[in-house]
């Protein structure tokens, strides 16, 4: 028996030894980075001896920026097992004293699932560098570094987050440790430098697989272009297709699914949907906006008087600046082209666009001893299109305001004020607005672009921002403060827009509410987490300010929803024309944050507050940049663990990672917060919009139809980009000063935003040919919309030819009246645009879809 058990447990141990074998050798360095950031990259051997990358080269596992305190990046990522096999990187943190960087996996399998970043902090008065850990004979993690300063340190820990007091050891001592530990390798003749770690074969699988992205379809599909449609689809002339309608399987799905998302980028707001047509109306423009801003930049004076831009006595301390002239004769003028750089030529955009028969309000402040202004509109070859005159005497501040009517159209006109007699006089708060704007109102919304928008049937706007709601501007926290953005223009803050603009907050909460109304969506405001863009590293509101951030948050729900009776904020708003409340359902806390302790800190506090004062608001909570990686996972699990009721996911992608993730909200928990896609786009080379980039957003769009029981909202990103003067592309819709022109991907916008629905019917697809990516590219979504009674069916052929599809809607009964309207052209086209027709279909039809394209079948009650 004795010698039966030895030999079961050599037989164990024998097992256990080969059981123990890795199958491979991890070896871990610092991404070479263009920006410098860093990062953690993986190269593999399994010998020890060849290494090459587990997906492309230099791939990054785990982003070195981004660090905590606004400190911009972690550098030397070192990569160890500790005694139980859990997975630890340290970091340098750079340009920070006494930190360093750590992060660990979520189990033990998995080298890819890295989560949030901690920051141990040693209390030296140094950079502390090149962290290094290695397992003692106790079993503890035993950590070593240096310093800056020279000096070399070593302490132990169990967790990485309670540390054995420092002690000071010899740069030998530390020295050795390195040359056991860090190891270098050649990956494609590159010499790298890093630490080695064995892999068991479950981890090396995962690895393989891309652990995290495991649901994420592999790059190879995700490339896929349709230029190569020919090719990869040769022999191929027609597909043909029969699509089952299961009307028992229906299911219930969001009303709220297509929505919009403004941010002041491009020039969205001031001289693009803000109908203010003079530029820099209140001289507030500074070299904090952009470097080459003044207080007379987009001004001139003509003639011989002399200017001045004055900061005493201003007419609000948020709009300090005004312009004095002093004149000696009648010879002058103050000249402003609006929204254009002719100042600046070459120009890329002429000077204020104007109507022929349309009415102009001209308004400004003035004080001074001049009894008498013209303001006149003239052309570019100094032909007066409008004048009148307004009494400029006033010791103190006044306002004056006047109408104007264009005697022709002229995209290249300049405003004037001309004072007619010698003196001094005061400029202030110069503004012209057309009163023919969205809806007439006053301070109003260009009506060409807000219509535009309204076509769109969007069923919430979500607004300001973006980046621009928790901005980093000049190393310091720029967040939009909604306070400062209603009331009376003159006392509205203006401040430097991130994205490299003056923000002058004429189109501010008030103004989002109210178009909101004007078109029936819900306003969907977004305010910062109490933490800053994590672009420039993330800064965050001090905990001593948090109460005051958090009541900021709270008293805007009091302002929109408010009794103007009992509450002050209600009462602002009451006073700016809107004593009826708003009726805010949904408020956006952060956007895209790095989810650090920092951040969930502050969300946790401004979520209960709200919940605990206003349950009946829904907060949307976010999850990062990407569809996937630390951010993403990190924003879930804080989601899941306050039971927030949405999470704001943001993705731009290749057209193919719509194409090949499309079961990607499939196995959502459908009990857990709901999503809002709050800002995703098709990407390509030169970030154009075209038939290619529409078609798979509206892949997309047909499967979160499909899923529109957990997917609550969604809406392209960005917006609205003014020609010339675009930082960001693509966008939904292009302008200048005189037009407007939607691309592709807002057709397909505007046909969902049209046709959307509340009840989902599944549907089966049969295709003739079973070829590799032809299932992926053929789509149909039905929907019914029960407030019309009527279903609206999708199609999507995203291939080279055309498809024939017979559809089975039995459950439709005798022909009804169809309104069909087509998207399609050359993959690559950029200028299609839908074509409408009428028809009469029954529950059962033939389409032939053609290549390339979105057909929408309308089915009237
Ligand atoms: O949509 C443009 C920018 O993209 C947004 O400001 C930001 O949220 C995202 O990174």
């Amino acid at each position: 028996m004795k010698k039966y058990i030895l030999s079961i447990t050599v037989l164990m141990s024998l097992i256990q030894l080969f059981a123990k074998e890795p199958s491979a050798w991890l070896f871990s360095y610092m991404s070479p980075d263009k920006d410098n950031r860093g990062g953690l990259s993986y190269a593999l051997s399994y010998n020890g001896k060849d290494w090459k990358s587990p997906s492309w080269k230099h791939r990054k596992f785990l982003d070195g920026g981004y660090a905590y305190k606004g400190q911009m990046k972690l550098l030397d990522p070192f990569v160890f097992q500790d005694a139980e096999k859990n997975w630890h990187v340290l970091w340098t943190a750079a340009n920070i004293n006494g930190y360093i960087g750590h992060s660990t996996t979520a189990n033990r399998d998995n080298v890819v699932n890295w989560m949030r970043k901690s920051y141990p902090y040693f209390g030296i008065d140094s950079q502390i560098t090149n962290p290094i850990a290695y397992t003692s004979r106790k079993g503890d993690s035993v950590v070593e570094f240096k310093t800056q300063d020279g000096d070399f340190y070593r302490t132990t820990t169990r967790d990485f987050k309670k540390f054995t007091p420092l002690k000071k050891i010899s740069q030998r001592d530390y020295e050795a440790s390195c040359a056991k530990l860090i190891k270098n390798i050649k990956l494609d003749s590159e010499e790298l430098s890093g630490s080695i770690n064995p892999l068991s074969e479950e981890q090396l699988e995962i690895l393989k697989a891309d652990g995290e992205w495991k649901k994420i379809a592999s790059w190879d599909k995700v490339s896929q272009r349709s230029k190569d449609d020919e090719s990869r689809f040769s022999g191929i002339e027609k597909l043909s297709v029969n699509v089952k309608a299961d009307a028992k399987s229906k299911k219930k799905i969001s009303d709220m699914l297509i929505g919009i998302f403004f941010e002041d980028l491009n020039y969205a707001a001031d001289g693009g949907l803000y109908a203010e047509l003079v530029q820099n109306r209140d001289f507030e423009y500074s070299n904090r906006d952009r470097w080459d801003l003044n207080p007379m930049s987009f001004w001139s004076v003509s003639g011989s008087a002399k200017h001045e831009v004055k900061t005493d006595s201003p007419i609000h301390e948020n709009n300090k600046h005004y312009i004095s002239l002093s004149l000696d004769k009648a010879d002058s003028a103050l000249v402003n082209y609006g929204y254009s750089d002719k100042e600046n030529p070459p120009a890329k955009t002429l000077g204020i666009a104007v109507k022929k028969g349309q009415k102009y309000n001209f308004s400004c402040f003035v004080k001074g001893d001049i009894a008498k202004t013209d303001v006149v509109l003239a052309d570019a070859k100094g032909m007066e299109l409008a004048k009148a005159s307004f009494n400029s005497s006033s010791k103190d501040w006044k306002k004056v305001e006047v109408a104007l009517t264009s005697k022709d159209t002229s995209g290249d006109v300049s405003l004037k004020l001309v004072p007619l007699s010698k003196g001094e006089i005061c400029f202030d708060m110069v503004s012209l607005f057309p009163q023919n704007t969205f809806k007439n109102r006053k301070n109003g919304l260009r009506a060409d672009l807000a219509q535009t928008l309204a076509e769109l049937s969007p069923k919430f706007v979500r607004f300001p921002g973006g980046c621009l709601v928790h901005a980093i501007s000049g190393g310091e926290m720029n967040f939009y403060n909604w306070k400062d953005s209603v009331g009376a223009l003159e006392a509205r803050k203006p401040i430097p827009n991130c994205w490299g603009y003056h923000q002058t907050r004429g189109l501010g909460y008030y103004e989002f509410f109210l178009f909101c109304e004007d078109i029936g969506a819900e306003p969907l405001p977004v305010l910062a987490a109490g933490v800053g863009c994590q672009n420039p590293g993330q800064q965050a509101i001090d905990m001593k300010d948090m109460p005051q951030y958090t009541q900021d948050i709270l008293d805007l729900i009091e302002w929109a929803n408010g009794d103007p009776n009992t509450s002050k904020w209600a009462k602002l708003r009451a006073d700016s024309g809107h004593p009826e409340p708003f009726n805010l359902k949904y408020i956006g806390i952060g956007n895209e944050d790095l989810i650090s302790d920092q951040f969930e800190e502050r969300f946790t506090m401004i979520y209960k507050a709200i919940k605990e004062k206003y349950p009946e608001i829904k907060v949307v909570g976010t999850s990062g940049p990407f569809a996937e990686g630390v951010d993403y996972r990190e924003g879930w699990k804080v989601a899941k663990k306050l039971d927030i009721p949405l999470v704001d996911e943001h993705y731009y992608v290749a057209p193919g990672w719509f194409l090949y993730n499309q079961n990607y909200y499939d196995d959502y928990d459908r009990k857990g917060p709901k999503v809002y896609l709050g800002e995703y786009a098709a990407h390509i080379e030169n970030r154009i919009n075209n038939i290619e980039t529409a078609l798979s957003c509206a892949i997309h769009l047909a499967n979160l139809e499909r899923n529109g029981d957990v997917v609550e909202m969604s809406s392209y990103a960005p917006l609205l980009a003014k020609r010339n003067y675009t930082q960001w592309k693509p966008d939904l819709i292009y302008f200048d000063n005189s037009n407007v022109y939607p691309s592709t991907d807002y057709y397909v916008q505007k046909l969902f935003g049209q046709n959307s629905g509340d009840i989902y019917i599944p549907t089966t697809l049969e295709l003739s040919e079973e070829r590799d990516g032809l299932k992926e590219r053929v789509i149909c979504s039905v929907v019914c919309d029960s407030k019309s009674g009527d279903t609206i069916v999708k199609l999507i052929n995203m291939l080279p030819f055309e498809s024939e599809v017979n559809v089975d809607l039995s459950f439709i009964k005798g022909k009804k009246d169809v309104v069909k309207t087509v998207l399609s052209g050359d993959y690559s086209d950029q200028d299609a645009k839908p074509k409408e027709s009428r028809t009469k279909l029954g529950g059962r039809f033939c389409e032939k879809l053609p290549p390339y394209s979105l057909t929408v079948l309308r089915f009237k009650k």
